[in-house]
Order: C-alpha cells, then sequence, then structure tokens
C-alpha cells in the first residue's frame, strides 16, 4: 500500500512530456470493493523529445491487460510504473488499451476513486488520476475524455462526469449506464467522476452573450434546503466573472457535488467541481456568518479556476501558485466586490492580511518556507500552502497595485489571448500582465519583481522618519531585508510597493502616494508642512512585508482615530495591543491596560459613524499565534496568560461600553448573512463573550443567564453558537448543559457537530484540563478519526489552534500529537502531514517544551515506513 521512498524533484529537472496522449476514453464498472476501468487511449510520440519508453504513472492498481492497436505487447511494472518500450516506430498516433481494477471501499487516504456514505468519488489534483488508471499523470499531457459509467441504478442513481452526458439507459441485472463527453482538453488531474444517491438544485442562466447554461448543486436528499446559498454564490460568480474579466462560462453544464469526506475545501475538476459539505452546505440555523462567507469565496474561487487554472493550466506543479495565487486574488476581489460598500471591503481585506500573517508569515519563518514557486519537493500534496496561496495572491495584489485595476484587466486579457488552452508557468503569466502595461512599473522592473516567485522569505522593511522643522520637510528613509530560509542564505532586494500617507497632529491628511521601492535603502522626502506629520505606512497592506517603524502611542492613537486607510487604522490598534502584550511577557510581570488604551478601544467601540464588523476587528486582541511570532523566544502559555489577562482587564474596564455594545446591537433582523448584519452579530457576540468573561471575575449571574437564555432562543447558528461560545471561554458552569443540549439539538447534523468538538478542543486552558478533555472526546460515539472534518475539528483544533492548552511544560501534548500523526498516517498521509505541521515553529518554543518538541518529532522520524509526506515534514523540521 505504501508508496515507496521517492526522490526529490526539481524544478530545474523539468523535459516536455516524450508523449502525447490526444484522446482518452474511460468505462468504468462502478463496484465499491472492485471497480473495473478499461482506458483505452491515442498515444503519439513527441517529436520534440528524445525518442524512450513510455512510463505510465500508476498506483494501487492491479493490472488486468494491455493492448497496443490491439494487440497484446510486453511491459514491465517498475516501481508502480507501467513502462512499455515495444511501441510502434514513427510520430504516428497508435490505441494504447489498459485494463485495471482497483478499490473504492478500502481509499481511505481519498485520493483517486473512493467511496463517502455509499457514493463515488474521485480526487485526482495532484497525482490521484494515476490511482485510477495508468497515465501521463502530469499537468502538461491534456486529452479529450469521453468517460462511459455503469453502475446498479438502484444503489447509485446519479452518474456525473465531466461536460455534457450524450448517452443513458439501462443495462442487464438492474445495472444502468451513462456517457459524458467532455467538449475541452485536460490535464487528467481535473478529471472526476460521481455516482450516487443524490437529489440537486437546478438553475438556469443565460451570460451576456445569450447562451444558456445549467447550474447544478448535487448532495445527499435531506440537504437540499442547505444548498440555496451555494447556489446563489454560484450565480454570482459567473456574473462577476463575466463582468468584471470578460470571463464567460464555456459549458452548457456547470455542477457542484459535495461530499463530507474530503481532503481540501473544494476541487475545480471541469465543469464537475467537488466540494466538502462545509463549503456548500448551509442554513440559517445551522451555519454561522463565517461559514456563508467562506461558502460564497469557495464557490467563487472554483468557479473562477474555470478560466484560471483550467482553460489555462500549470506547466508542472511547481507552478502551482500560477493557479492558486491568481485564483484565490480573483476570489477575494469577488468577495470585496459583492460586499460593496468601502468599509465593508476593508473588512475583508482585514480578514484576508490576518490569515497571512497569522498563517503564512509563521510558515515563511519556519522548517517549511518555500518560494511562491518552490524548487524542489518531496510530496506534491505538501507543497498546497499558504504560502503557494495566500502569498501567491498577494503578489498578484502587487501586479495590480503597480499596474492598475484597469491595466490588470488588460493584462489578463493578453494573457488569455497567447496562453488560451496551454499548460504555463508563472513567468509567462507575469510577462503578459507586464507587457499588457509597457508603461508600468512592473513592466521596468519586471526581472526584480519576480524575486518573490523565487525567494522566500518575509521581507522586513525598516521606516525611520525624520523631521526638519526648519524647511518643513518629513523624510521617511526605508530600508529591506529578507531573513535567510532553508536553501536561501542570501537575499537579493524586492520590488516593493509602499503606500503611504501623512496626517497632521490634528489626524488631517496631508498627503499620500505610492512609493515603489527597490533598492536596500531609499528615502521619500514630503516639503512643504508646517508640523511634524504622523507617517501612515503600508496601506491597505500594500506588500506582505512586516513593517518596523518605532511608533509613539501618541502616533498610534492618531493613527487608530482618524487614518482615512482603514487597514492601518484597524492596524494601529493592533500595534498598541501587541506593544503592550511583548511589554508584559517580555517584563515578567501582570500586564496593566493603560487608560489611554482603554480609552481608544471606548471611543472606537462608541464610534457613531464606523461599521459594527470594523469594531469587532478593532477590538478583538492579536492572536497568540501572531504575539508569538513577534518573540524570538516563546513560551506560549505565558503568551496564552497575558493575552487572557488583557482580555479580562478589556472586559472589566469596558464593562457598561460592552453592556451597550451588546443591546445595541443584538437584533439584526431578519436573518441575512450579508456584512452588515454579519457584523452587528459579530460584535453582539463579542460583547457577550466579554461580558460573560467579566462576571467571571465578579460572579455575577446575570450575563451568563443572558448568554444561556440567548444560546435557547437564538433563531440563527451565529447567535447561538456566540453565545454557546461565551458561556465556554468564559468557563461557566452553564457551559456543561448549554453544550449537551447544543449535541441533543444537533445530534444529525455533522457540520454542526464539527464546531461541538472544536470549540470544546479550542476553549482556554485552565490548570490542563483541555487535554484531557480532548482525549475523552476521541472516544465520543460521534468521533471518527478517519473522517478529516471530523479529524481537523478535534484533534487540529487542540494541536494546531489552542497553543495555551497544547504547549504543555510535561509534553503531554506533543504525545498526543505524536499518537495521531501516527495514526493517521497509515489512513490518510495528506491529514497526517498536516497535522505533523503543528510543530514547525519547535526551536522557537522555551524550555522545557522545545526539547519536549523535538523528542516527539524524532519519535515520528523514528518510525519505519512513513509516507513521503509526513516524512518530509519531520525531517524537515528536524533538519539544522
Ligand atoms: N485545487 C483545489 C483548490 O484550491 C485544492 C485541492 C488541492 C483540492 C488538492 C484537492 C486536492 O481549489
Ligand atoms: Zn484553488
Amino acid at each position: 500500500m505504501r508508496e515507496g521512498q521517492n526522490a526529490v524533484i526539481y524544478r530545474a529537472d523539468y523535459q516536455p512530456p516524450p508523449y502525447w496522449i490526444d484522446t482518452v476514453e474511460l468505462v468504468f464498472d462502478l463496484d465499491p470493493a472492485k471497480t473495473r476501468v478499461l482506458n483505452r487511449m491515442r498515444v503519439r510520440r513527441n517529436p520534440e523529445a528524445a525518442a524512450q519508453a513510455l512510463k505510465l504513472d500508476g498506483e494501487d492498481l492491479n493490472l488486468a491487460r494491455v493492448l497496443v492497436n490491439g494487440q497484446g505487447t510486453s511491459f514491465k511494472l517498475d516501481d508502480g510504473r507501467l513502462v512499455l518500450e515495444n511501441l510502434p516506430e514513427g510520430n504516428e498516433p497508435f490505441e494504447l488499451e489498459i485494463f485495471t481494477t482497483c478499490a473504492p471501499a478500502k481509499n481511505t487516504q481519498l485520493m483517486g476513486l473512493y467511496v463517502s456514505n455509499g457514493s463515488f468519488f474521485t480526487q485526482c489534483e495532484a497525482e490521484g488520476f494515476r490511482r485510477i488508471t495508468y497515465f501521463l499523470d502530469r499537468p502538461d499531457v491534456m486529452a479529450s475524455y469521453t468517460v462511459t459509467l455503469r453502475a446498479d441504478k438502484r444503489l447509485y442513481p446519479v452518474l456525473l462526469s465531466n461536460g455534457n452526458r450524450v448517452a443513458s439507459g439501462d443495462l442487464d441485472d438492474g445495472r444502468h449506464y451513462a456517457r459524458w463527453v467532455d467538449p475541452h482538453r485536460k490535464p487528467c488531474y481535473l478529471f472526476a467522476l460521481v455516482a450516487g444517491q443524490l437529489v440537486c438544485r437546478e438553475q438556469k442562466v443565460r451570460s451576456r452573450g445569450g447562451k444558456e447554461h445549467l447550474l447544478q448543486v448535487y448532495v445527499r436528499p435531506g440537504d437540499l434546503d442547505k444548498t440555496e446559498h451555494a447556489m446563489n454564490s454560484l450565480m454570482a460568480s459567473v456574473a462577476w466573472d463575466e463582468a468584471r474579466f470578460g470571463l464567460a462560462l464555456d459549458l452548457e453544464r456547470f455542477m457542484i457535488v459535495a461530499t463530507s469526506d474530503f481532503n481540501m475545501g473544494a476541487m475545480e475538476n471541469k465543469g464537475l467541481n467537488i466540494f466538502n459539505t462545509k463549503y456548500v452546505l448551509a442554513s440559517q440555523a445551522t451555519a454561522t456568518d463565517t461559514d456563508f462567507a467562506n461558502i460564497e469565496s469557495v464557490v467563487g474561487h472554483e468557479y473562477f479556476h474555470n478560466w484560471t487554472g483550467n482553460r489555462i493550466t500549470c506547466r508542472d506543479w511547481f507552478q502551482l501558485s500560477l493557479k492558486e495565487g491568481l485564483t484565490v486574488f480573483r476570489d477575494q476581489e469577488f468577495s470585496q466586490d459583492l460586499a460593496g460598500e468601502a468599509s465593508a471591503r476593508a473588512v475583508k481585506r482585514i480578514e484576508d492580511v490576518r490569515v497571512l500573517r497569522t498563517a503564512q508569515f509563521p510558515e515563511d519563518a519556519g522548517p517549511m518556507a518555500h518560494p511562491v514557486r518552490p524548487d524542489q519537493y518531496l510530496e506534491i500534496n505538501n507543497f498546497y500552502t499558504v504560502t503557494i496561496y495566500e502569498k501567491g495572491a498577494e503578489v498578484v495584489r502587487m501586479m495590480q497595485t503597480l499596474v492598475g485595476r484597469e491595466g490588470f484587466a488588460r493584462g489578463l486579457k493578453l494573457y488569455f489571448e497567447r496562453h488560451d488552452g496551454q499548460a504555463v508557468t508563472c513567468d509567462e503569466f507575469a510577462q503578459a500582465i507586464a507587457d499588457a502595461n509597457p508603461q508600468s512599473r512592473l513592466h521596468e522592473l519586471l526581472p526584480q519583481f519576480k524575486r518573490w516567485y523565487s525567494q522566500a522569505g518575509t521581507p522586513r522593511v525598516k521606516a525611520t522618519g525624520q523631521w526638519d522643522a526648519g524647511t518643513g520637510t518629513y523624510r521617511l528613509a526605508l530600508s529591506q531585508s529578507c531573513p535567510p530560509t532553508p536553501g536561501q542564505a542570501d537575499k537579493q532586494p524586492f520590488v516593493i510597493p509602499v503606500a503611504w500617507g501623512l496626517l497632521g497632529p490634528d489626524g488631517r491628511e496631508l498627503a499620500h502616494g505610492l512609493h515603489v521601492l527597490t533598492q536596500p535603502g531609499e528615502t521619500l522626502a514630503v516639503e512643504g508642512l508646517a508640523a511634524e506629520p504622523v507617517p501612515s505606512i503600508l496601506r491597505g497592506f500594500s506588500a506582505p512585508v512586516i513593517l518596523e517603524f518605532d511608533y509613539t502611542d501618541a502616533q498610534l492613537l492618531v493613527l487608530l482615530a482618524h487614518d482615512t486607510d482603514p487597514f492601518n487604522r484597524w492596524e494601529a490598534g493592533q500595534r498598541l495591543a501587541v506593544n503592550r502584550a511583548l511589554a508584559a511577557i517580555r517584563g515578567g510581570g501582570a500586564v496593566h491596560l493603560d487608560v489611554p488604551f482603554i480609552d481608544a478601544m471606548r471611543s472606537i467601540l462608541r464610534h457613531p459613524a464606523l461599521d459594527a464588523a470594523f469594531k469587532e476587528l478593532v477590538l478583538t486582541l492579536p492572536a497568540e499565534a501572531y504575539i508569538a511570532e513577534q518573540l524570538d523566544v516563546v513560551d506560549p502559555q505565558r503568551v496564552h496568560a497575558v493575552r487572557e489577562a488583557m482580555r479580562e482587564q478589556l472586559a472589566s474596564a469596558l464593562l457598561h461600553d460592552w453592556a451597550w455594545a451588546f443591546e445595541a446591537h443584538k437584533d439584526s433582523g431578519a436573518y441575512r448573512p450579508d456584512p452588515v448584519s454579519a457584523g452587528r452579530r459579530a460584535l453582539a457576540g463579542l460583547a457577550l463573550t466579554h461580558l460573560c468573561i467579566a462576571a467571571r471575575k465578579t460572579n455575577d449571574p446575570v450575563w451568563p443567564g443572558k448568554a444561556y437564555q440567548r444560546f435557547k432562543d437564538a433563531s440563527n447558528m451565529t447567535d447561538r453558537f456566540n453565545a454557546l461560545s461565551a458561556l465556554v471561554v468564559s468557563g461557566h458552569e452553564l457551559a456543561r448543559p448549554a453544550l449537551e443540549r447544543f449535541h441533543a439539538i444537533f445530534r444529525d447534523e455533522p457540520l454542526v457537530l464539527d464546531k461541538w468538538f472544536a470549540l470544546q478542543a479550542g476553549a482556554p486552558d485552565r490548570g490542563g484540563n483541555i487535554l484531557p478533555a480532548v482525549r475523552q472526546l476521541m472516544q465520543h460515539p460521534d468521533f471518527n478519526i478517519r473522517n478529516p472534518n471530523r479529524a481537523r475539528s478535534l484533534v487540529f483544533s487542540y494541536c494546531s489552534a489552542n497553543p495555551g492548552a497544547f504547549h504543555r511544560p510535561d509534553a503531554a501534548g506533543y504525545v498526543f500529537w505524536s499518537e495521531r500523526v501516527i495514526e493517521l498516517d497509515a489512513i490518510n498521509p495528506q491529514v497526517a502531514s498536516r497535522l505533523a505541521r503543528a510543530l514547525d515553529r519547535w526551536r522557537k518554543l522555551a524550555e522545557p517544551q522545545r526539547s519536549g518538541a523535538r523528542e516527539a518529532i524524532a519519535r515520528v522520524a523514528a518510525k519505519p515506513d512513513l509516507s513521503n509526506d509526513v516524512r518530509e515534514v519531520v525531517t524537515r523540521a528536524l533538519a539544522e
């Protein structure tokens, strides 16, 4: 079953494929125990490549027969690959027919063809197609597909594959069939099939050109009432891509299918997207506002791949960010455009940056750091990372900043003109954007700009201000550097767009601009100022860098109160909070939040003009993971204790303000998941949590009582879950009955049970109580480690999202982690390897955690027979 000990793959070794596969005809006889796959291909030599044997990838397949032009042929099996040496001479196409079987019911990795809840699904990206049939499993081999599915009609009434259904009918023995033809050539990672008992919501839409399209969302019977939001999101996606980029749907039929067993969020298979149920199913009773927003963005993301990923795909997997960075950028823009109002757009931007800084910055500073376009990998599945996705999106965003919004749309248009139907590289993308904008800084600086693709690590920009009162000149000196990362000791300067503004001491905006930093150090000067200004630097987070500026509290308070750039306004509040947290952590004493800070937070909370959603972001303290990144040596329990103490003080000092905020925002009308009403619910939820935290200190039963009442009466999941969470987070005794009640209400809703597990595993640790609770929940009848969502909700919520509880001095958290990594690796290496990354940053830990973590990693690494996935992560973690 195990993959062999594969060798490292290098980008520099890329060679074009020695053969092309022009057409593929697949016939499936679906059976959970033994599915038969007949694969008939038209193959020809690639005249551009040296003559050589045809080596087809395969994994966990049973080979029955190989025919070339209808005749038996000699073949070898070499390390899983099927090697054909005696193929017809010349460049004429020949027919290659391969007959194999596989066992979908035994496929716990969820790669290739697998069974989930009695239905068949496939997952082929990146290298899953080789688990279905022998093939040139690489994205630069594109073919036309015809797929015939045969299966028991009663058990599998719905038979789907990519493209259009051209035939269907009954067969003997209660079986039936359907034949699908995909009108578009595609790489095999975009192949998909689905068979099972499914129902669908349908919608016809007309594109601007007048063409009609059928949109469908398939789910299990009983879930149909939770598909409206996904369908609305899909329709909005179709309309947006046409309106913003002129990209129309190129299919008569576009299908989304949901499965509850899925390694990732969703998959963009041509015309047949397969989704984790988490990103499809939503009703006001079962899904939170965050779920609704995530569904909108993931549906958009997969739909947008139809052009950025499917029509133009990746030459090789090192180019993964070509499609992922660009498509994340597109889904972020989509969500911002749908949000509408400038303030709602800013909220989305802040949320995206928060993800980047709490997840990608640590990755870029740890043992798994890699460039947006990596140079090597052992296991490609390990490179579906926040660097490829989120940092990749920032790189695309910087291009847009450098060429402007229209210029960027022009660039995309040229990209499609040049490369539609091809498998290309990140270089070709950047070149098209630059070439469409010959007058731009991007065009001028392109080779240097592309260092964003080749150099890993988060650049630091150090800024210092100098005020010359005599001439009324303010000088801002900017210098850049980038720390070494594995395999890259020295870095060359980046192209860093720095959006900036200057505020007067009274908060009025005096000047603003965009400075493109290209040298190690540069100074920009603004003249004619009457008084020393306050600089607002890196507005809108114009580059994915760490900005160092020695702001005084007074300056930050001006920015928090007045900056016209909402991102930096929020950032000023975060800096004030981080500075206080760091002082307390380093000083070792108790935290004491000062009056100016409290007052500033109060004025934001009480501000008559600001949105509730924005207030909620400002009043939320920086995450423990973000605070930890600012330290050289981290004691996660100390970080946790300090943040909790700050939260308690914010709770007590603003007691009346929180009470006001709760009362003023608790009713947001009939449920709608729009940004304004979601913002009101978020702020009411934050207020309730603080009110319960404050009540804990005073033993006041009133707010916990109100929280329990709201938990019971809530008419939507957001309010209900926020109330439950307030009780759990504040550690009130009503949390227990509330959790029990919650479980009883939602026992048949898997996605809600995930929340129930996650809340308990992620709760603040009190004297080491979380680990025993997690171990006990592992025994719960509803726990099942084989289901990725459930494993994530319990195991990952504890190991990766609850640092204060996980990093125990007695190393018991690490023991638990190593047990689960090893247990999961035997079931599903992709999920195991993600969990393995929970200890990426072990070198930064203070003792005794550091030694405890190293031992746990070494224990995993010592296990023979590890998957490539886990082996790569633990080997890198231990490397010097
Ligand atoms: N390509 C998918 C996406 O980002 C992610 C994915 C990767 C899904 C690998 C499954 C397996 O949209
Ligand atoms: Zn994607």
